[in-house]
């Protein structure tokens, strides 16, 4: 049996459970750090999370690239690629925690806990009557495999799940729309708009200060997604001044959040260190195992990024 090398690069993510996992599923190849390779080594694949630029260079016999995560954005506009397929992370277990995310942050809003969170620091008994969970209108950008798993989860629960992407989709319980022109108009009509977005040229900035205007009085906002799809210049000025009645951050234009960033003190503003989902070891291997067999075999791989498109 030819052994064949994975090189591995995340600055968070710890090696060790990949070893474990992939080599139940491919006794055949040795998962190592750069600094743990020798002369021996048939780099043929690669995990990653953002390498350094020039990363792909010492390998060029690579056949696989796949990114530690859903999110190709801080790959796909790179010049420094392999001519290989480049595969994202898809695995149900990361949708699953996704989608616990936002609905934690969206029955926040719309059971009024982000008011009750208030008036318990103010000792006082801020009864709300509830809603029906029907009268909430809840826009999900982004009906991918973690924004579409957030959408139904949303249905579950009874909310007005409405849904925007950028070919037409048809999704139980979600009234969906797609395309740029169909943007304004659906915005202008949530309660709550749930970004879901990959982070590509064509949704750069996507949620410029008109557009966040657009976000009916008292709208809250959740992303989840990419920092630099939001104006958050604009995004704080309409926190400031209560045009937007909330926001739950999962990420920013840069991330670690400056201290300096007026969002942390903003009382209507709830910030989270990017961690609403995280790649899953454990069931995400069996992907990556998936495809190495599918290069081997010369199939087509799965979940492969269009870097063209840019997700
Ligand atoms: P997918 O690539 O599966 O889906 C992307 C969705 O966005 C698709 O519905 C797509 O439309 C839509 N879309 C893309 N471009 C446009 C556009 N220009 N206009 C309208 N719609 C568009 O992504 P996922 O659902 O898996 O993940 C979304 C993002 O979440 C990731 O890209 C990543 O940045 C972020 N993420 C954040 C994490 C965190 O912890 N905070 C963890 C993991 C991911 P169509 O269906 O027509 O192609
Ligand atoms: C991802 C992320 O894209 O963690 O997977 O943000």
């Amino acid at each position: 049996m030819a052994i064949e090398t994975l090189v591995y690069f995340s600055l968070h993510d710890p090696i060790e459970p990949w070893r474990d996992t992939l080599a139940a599923d491919l006794p055949d190849v040795v998962v190592r750090r750069p600094e743990e390779l020798t002369p021996e080594d048939k780099v043929r694949y690669a995990l990653v999370w953002k390498p350094p630029v020039g990363f792909f260079e010492a390998y060029p016999d690579l056949k696989l690239v796949t990114i530690l995560g859903a999110g190709a954005d801080a790959l796909a506009g790179r010049t420094d690629l392999p001519d290989v397929p480049i595969a994202r992370l898809s695995d149900p277990n990361m949708g699953r925690m996704m989608a616990s995310y936002v609905l934690f942050a969206v029955l926040r809003y719309a059971r009024n806990i982000h008011l009750m969170e208030i008036a318990q620091r103010e000792k006082r008994w801020g009864y709300i009557h509830p809603r029906e969970a029907g009268e909430t209108r809840v826009g999900v950008l982004g009906l991918g495999e973690l924004g579409g798993y957030a959408a139904h989860e949303l249905v579950r629960q009874g909310f007005d799940v409405r849904g925007w992407s950028r070919s037409p989709k048809q999704i139980e319980g979600v009234a969906c729309v797609s395309g740029i022109e169909a943007l304004d108009p659906f915005l202008a009509e949530l309660d709550i708009a749930v970004v879901m977005l990959p982070l590509t040229p064509d949704t750069r900035g996507i949620l410029d200060a008109r557009r966040l205007a657009l976000l009916p009085k008292g709208a809250k906002l959740i992303n989840a997604a990419r920092g630099p799809l939001i104006d958050e210049e604009a995004m704080t000025e309409l926190l400031a001044n209560d045009h937007l009645g909330g926001a739950t951050l999962d990420v920013f234009a840069k991330e670690p959040l400056s201290p300096e960033s007026r969002l942390w003190s903003l009382p209507n503003v709830l910030i989270t260190p990017h961690m609403a989902s995280v790649a899953i070891p454990q069931s995400a291997a069996a992907q990556v195992a998936e495809n190495i067999r599918r290069v081997r075999r010369g199939e087509e791989i799965k979940s492969r990024i269009d870097l063209k498109r840019g997700y």
